[in-house]
C-alpha cells in the first residue's frame, strides 16, 4: 500500500517539534585530536526479538553462571580498602564468596572464601582488616596469604589436614584503582578482557578519587534488567524527565567494541526534546558552580554554556588542584558512559564516577543486587575523606536519589511485565543498540564449545 502524503509530513512535523532545532547537534571532540572520542563502526546485528526468557528462566540463569559468570573478569572493589597487609574485602558473586586480600608483600591475593572443614563461609560481605581468617565454627585458622595457620586438635583428625596449603586461590589482578578476580582458573590476562576501556578510563586519575558512597539494594528484577536500564537514554523522557534540562539524551555517539560498550552523554546542555528555555536551567547553574563559574555573570546564549564550562575547568583545573591535562575537552563536562562486560556501568567524569555493579541473585532470576559506589575527586592537597559505611537495604526502604529512585521504582514491573504471556521479547530500536550489543556479547560466552 503506497503511503499517505500527509500522514508522512505529519509526522515529520511531530518529529521536529519534539525537538528544537537550536539544540539539535551538539559539538564534539574532534576524534583528530582525541582518539579516545572517534566511533567505532556499529556492528551489524540481526534485529530480532531478545527473547524474555534470558530474564526470566532459572535454566538460562544456570548456563550464564556455568559458561559466563565463571568465565570472566570480575570487579572486586576499590584498592582504597586494600591499603595494609590484611585489608581485606569480602564480595559475594552469585552462590560464591570470595575474600580478596592484601598481601605483606604488597600483592593482592583472591581465595573462595569458604573454611575448608565443614564450608562455613569465613567473613561476612564487606571491607575490614584481619591478622588471619578464623573460622567462627570450629576455629581452623588460615593466614592472610591463605595458608592453614592452626586446625585445632589435628590429631584427632587421622586422616591429617587436608591435601592442600590451605584456602583455594583465584585469579587476581588490579586495575585503575580496582581488584578483579576470576573464578576461572585459566582466564586469560585483565588487561586484554578489559581493551579498549583500561586506556580510555587511565586519564581520569582514579586513583586520585575518594569513595563517598557505598550502598547495595537488593531489587527485584534480573541482574540484565537493570544493565540495560543504564545502557540506553532513550528512557529519560518517560522515567527522568527533569534530566532533559541539562543533558542531550538523543544522537549519542554509541560505541560497541569486542565485549565492551560506551554512549558519550553531553553534560551541560539541553535535551533536543524540550523548548529552548528562557533562563539557565537549575541544574546547568549547577555544573556551572562546580567549575568554579558564577552563573549570574553569564551572559552567552545557554548552547554556548557547555563549550564554556570546558574552556573554563582547562584553564583554572590547575589552579584548583585538578589535572585534567590527559581529558579532551567533552571529557570536562560529559558523562562518557561505560559497559564493563557484564555487570560494570560506569558514569566516568572528570571530577566524580559512579559505579554500579549488577550482581546476580544466588538462586532467583527475578532478582538482583545493584551496588552503588561514588568517587569524588580530591583536589591536590585537600584532605582525602572518610571511608563512608556500607550500607544495604531492600528496594523502597531507603530513597537512593532521585534519579536512581525512578530507576528503581520501575524496574520490578519491567521484571514482572517480562512473566506475562502478552509479551515476548525486548523490542529494541537503534537508541538501545547497546543493549542488543550486550545480548550478542552474552551469546558468545553461552555458545561458545565447552572444552
Ligand atoms: S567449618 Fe570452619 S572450622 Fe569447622
Ligand atoms: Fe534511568
Amino acid at each position: 500500500m503506497a503511503s499517505n502524503p500527509l500522514d508522512e509530513a505529519r509526522a515529520a512535523a511531530l518529529q521536529e517539534a519534539s525537538r528544537t532545532p537550536a539544540y539539535k547537534k551538539v559539538r564534539r571532540v574532534d576524534p583528530q585530536e582525541s582518539p579516545v572520542a572517534a566511533k567505532e563502526p556499529d556492528p551489524e546485528l540481526p534485529l530480532t526479538l531478545i527473547p524474555k526468557e534470558r530474564y526470566t528462566s532459572t535454566e538460562f540463569m544456570r548456563l550464564e553462571w556455568e559458561r559466563m559468570w565463571s568465565k570472566v573478569w570480575l570487579l572486586g572493589g576499590p584498592m582504597s580498602d586494600l591499603r595494609e597487609p590484611g585489608d581485606y574485602i569480602a564480595t559475594d558473586i552469585g552462590k560464591e564468596s570470595i575474600l580478596i586480600v592484601r598481601q605483606k608483600d604488597g600483592g593482592v591475593r583472591a581465595f573462595y572464601n569458604v573454611c575448608l572443614h565443614r564450608g562455613n563461609r569465613l567473613r561476612p560481605e564487606g571491607a575490614s582488616s584481619a591478622d588471619s581468617f578464623k573460622c567462627q565454627y570450629h576455629h581452623w585458622d588460615y593466614e592472610i596469604d591463605g595458608s592453614f595457620k592452626r586446625i585445632p586438635d589435628l590429631d584427632t583428625f587421622p586422616q591429617g589436614a587436608p591435601p592442600c596449603r590451605g584456602l583455594t586461590e583465584l585469579p587476581c589482578d588490579t586495575w585503575g584503582s580496582f581488584v578483579w578476580f576470576s573464578l576461572d582458573q585459566n582466564v586469560g590476562p585483565l588487561k586484554d578482557f578489559l581493551h579498549p576501556v583500561d586506556q580510555h578510563l587511565a586519564p581520569y586519575n582514579f586513583h586520585k578519587m575518594a569513595l563517598t558512597r557505598d550502598v547495595t539494594v537488593e531489587w527485584d528484577c534480573n541482574w540484565k534488567t537493570s544493565v540495560d536500564a543504564f545502557n540506553e537514554s532513550y528512557h529519560v523522557q518517560g522515567i527522568h524527565p527533569q534530566l532533559m534540562w541539562y543533558l542531550h539524551d538523543i544522537d549519542l555517539q554509541i560505541d560497541c567494541y569486542e565485549r565492551h560498550n560506551r554512549y558519550l552523554i553531553p553534560f551541560g546542555t539541553v535535551s533536543p526534546r524540550v523548548r529552548k528555555p528562557p533562563t539557565i536551567p537549575d541544574p546547568i547553574k549547577v555544573i556551572m558552580k562546580a567549575a568554579g563559574m558564577d552563573p549570574a555573570d553569564y551572559d552567552e546564549p545557554i548552547e554556548n554554556i557547555r563549550r564554556d564550562v570546558q574552556r573554563f575547568k582547562r584553564k583554572h583545573g590547575a589552579t584548583q588542584g585538578k589535572d585534567y591535562s590527559g581529558l579532551n575537552d567533552d571529557q570536562l563536562t560529559d558523562d562518557y558512559h561505560y559497559l564493563i562486560f557484564p555487570n560494570v556501568t560506569l558514569n566516568t567524569h572528570a571530577d566524580d564516577l559512579m559505579l554500579f555493579r549488577q550482581r546476580p541473585h544466588a538462586t532467583d532470576p527475578n532478582k538482583m543486587y545493584y551496588d552503588i559506589w561514588t568517587f569524588e575527586l580530591v583536589a591536590d592537597g585537600a584532605e582525602w575523606p572518610e571511608r563512608p559505611k556500607h550500607q544495604r537495604f531492600l528496594h523502597g526502604d531507603k530513597s537512593i536519589g532521585l534519579v536512581l529512585d525512578q530507576d528503581s521504582q520501575n524496574l520490578p514491573g519491567v521484571q514482572a511485565g517480562m512473566h506475562s504471556a502478552g509479551f515476548e521479547g525486548l523490542w529494541l530500536g537503534s537508541q538501545e543498540l547497546r543493549i542488543r550489543h550486550f545480548h550478542k556479547v552474552l551469546d558468545d560466552y553461552l555458545k561458545k564449545p565447552q572444552a
